[in-house]
């Protein structure tokens, strides 16, 4: 049978997450190795020449599954007809640059898009938005699309919950795939919360197996949540192929369905759960199936997590405010 080709755009694609990014969905690391996809890539001005370089590599590697490429600067072009959108370019805070000046910039780049999405998208279209910050990136471009179910705009804490379940099993010398619900809390930021009280290592608690609250606290949760401040440290340059890779885990589990007796964290519109704000989208436990997730629900908060979760949170309602004060949302 030929199937129809899935659109995906991918925005910001002359940056460094998107040359990581771009040829491993056109070799079906997104959606799967049989679904063929049409790629468009947005860039700004400047960007456009280095994108159409990429695309001469992406024509070069003769990739059975990609249908066709197409380069603008225009949003509305970008997001005609989407099924996917991967949201990658954002505005880096430069030297000088307040958190209010970084919203405002970001929101100067994800209300449009936020709109163009909703003008030009198809039915299904299903968002994840990589550029930070993150969260709040995700809830502006939401707030510009009324007409898309809110639901479908989500953020991006797949490569945090890649890190801790890679901390955990370094610590308790078990394979990465004996690890499983373990959740990422939150927002995007130093302030997530990798919780590993309800997660399972070779299907006994991980809390238990590790048994030990000081290397929790002191070093699995600091060491996670500031691992992207860690790779720029040493890299001098921000995280690119490991946060390619967690956005390709993220939209291919949220088509595809996580596998029984696990869940992923994803950043997604509260709907109230566990305290959380409605409509902030932070960081929960889901699970997902036939294209859509769900919550985790009913998990026991301890006292340890709630203040995490907590605080977490209250970085998420002060980044909301902020971009509400703004006019953004
Ligand atoms: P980069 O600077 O290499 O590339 C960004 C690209 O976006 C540039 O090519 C730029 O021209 C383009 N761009 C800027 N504004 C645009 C617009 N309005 N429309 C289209 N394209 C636009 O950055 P990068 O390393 O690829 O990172 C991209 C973003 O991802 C950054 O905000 C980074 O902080 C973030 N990030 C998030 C995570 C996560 O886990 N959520 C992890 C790593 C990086
Ligand atoms: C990461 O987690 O690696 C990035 O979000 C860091 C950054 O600031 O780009």
């Amino acid at each position: 049978m030929t199937r129809t080709p899935v659109n995906v755009t991918v925005t910001g694609a002359a940056g460094q997450i998107g040359y990581a990014l771009l040829f491993r969905i056109a070799s079906g690391h997104l959606l799967g190795a049989d679904v063929p996809v049409k790629l468009r890539l947005l860039e700004i001005p400047q960007g456009l020449k280095a994108a159409e370089g990429t695309a001469m590599e992406l024509d070069d590697c003769a990739f059975p599954l990609l249908r066709g490429i197409e380069i603008t600067d225009d949003p509305n072009v970008a997001f005609d007809g989407a099924n996917v959108a991967l949201l990658v370019g954002a505005r880096p805070r430069t030297k000088g640059m307040e958190r209010g000046d970084l919203l405002e910039a970001n929101g100067g780049i994800f209300k449009p898009q936020g709109k163009a999405i909703n003008d030009n998208a198809a039915d299904d279209i299903k968002v994840l938005v990589v550029g930070n910050p993150a969260n709040t990136n995700a809830l502006i471009a939401q707030a510009a699309a009324p007409d898309v179910p809110a639901e479908r705009f989500t953020a991006m804490t797949r490569l945090d919950h890649n890190r801790a379940i890679s901390q955990l099993a370094k610590k308790t010398g078990a394979a990465v795939t004996d690890i499983k619900k373990l959740t990422i809390w939150g927002n995007h930021s130093a302030t997530q919360y990798p919780d590993i009280f309800h997660a399972e290592i070779a299907g006994k608690n991980a809390a238990e197996v590790v048994s030990d609250q000081q290397w929790l606290a002191d070093t699995f949760i600091p060491t996670v949540a500031k691992r992207g401040a860690a790779i720029i440290e040493a890299r001098g340059a921000s995280s690119a192929a490991s946060a390619a890779n967690a956005a390709l885990d993220h939209v291919f589990t949220w088509v595809n369905g996580t596998a029984d007796g696990d869940w992923t964290s994803m950043g997604i519109p509260s709907d109230g759960s566990y305290g959380v704000p409605e409509g902030l989208i932070s960081s929960f436990p889901v699970t997902c199936k036939d294209g859509k997730y769900e919550i985790v629900q009913g998990l026991n908060i301890n006292e340890f997590s709630r203040a995490r979760i907590d605080a977490s949170v209250a970085e998420l309602v002060e980044e909301r405010d902020a971009v509400r004060g703004l006019g953004l949302i």
